[in-house]
């Protein structure tokens, strides 16, 4: 094995560990932590707050991980001939990627408009009032199922399987 190889395997293997630090997270919060907070009813109310504290740190060290790995994976494919279809599921991968980091860091943003836990959020907190409006207008009644963090939950798994793909059509 020579040294670009194993440079690459032990790349994947970090994109691959962020991936799940992250993505894994959020499915914990959605489908563990979040209805056991629900149901406890002596569970001090700090404890959301500080939870989402610790989990954002890693978070943020997961999305700088994911965007420089993924930059090096990026560059090793460049050098094969790549075809269509993988730059196409690399461009909606990378948009949805995108997507999920500026929700992310809306959601652990610290200041006016944040009230609640950097892992609980709601849209009002992050998106524009007049966005907020429109969709009101529009009577979609979509934030309560479209919360942020249900949408990170959701957009992890999308981009996980997007990965996948690239490896096996590339
Ligand atoms: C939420 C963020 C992301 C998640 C969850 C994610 C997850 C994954 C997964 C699971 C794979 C498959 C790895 C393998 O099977 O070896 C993958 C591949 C890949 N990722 Fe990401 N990724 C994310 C963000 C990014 C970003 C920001 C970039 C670029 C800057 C990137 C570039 C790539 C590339 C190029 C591959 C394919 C490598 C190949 O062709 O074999 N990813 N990603």
């Amino acid at each position: 094995m020579d040294p670009l190889e194993t440079t690459v395997i032990l790349t994947r293997w970090v994109h691959l560990v962020a991936t799940v630090v992250w993505v894994g997270g959020n499915l914990f919060f959605l489908f563990v932590l979040r209805p056991a907070l629900r149901s406890a009813r002596d569970a001090p109310p700090e404890l959301s707050r500080l939870v989402g504290t610790r989990f954002k740190e890693a978070v943020d060290l997961s999305m700088w991980v994911l965007v420089i790995t993924g930059g090096v994976l990026i560059y090793d494919r460049l050098t094969d001939r790549i075809e269509a279809p993988y730059l196409v599921t690399l461009t909606v991968k990378l948009t949805l990627s995108t997507v999920m980091f500026l929700v992310a860091m809306s959601l652990g943003r610290q200041g006016g408009r944040r009230q609640s836990s950097p892992l609980e959020g709601s849209w009002t907190e992050i998106i524009p009032a007049w966005v907020e409006r429109a969709f009101m207008t529009l009577r979609l009644g979509w934030a309560a199922v479209a919360s942020p963090t249900n949408v990170l939950a959701v957009l992890g798994p999308v981009i996980v399987f997007l990965g996948v793909m690239l490896r096996v059509i590339a």
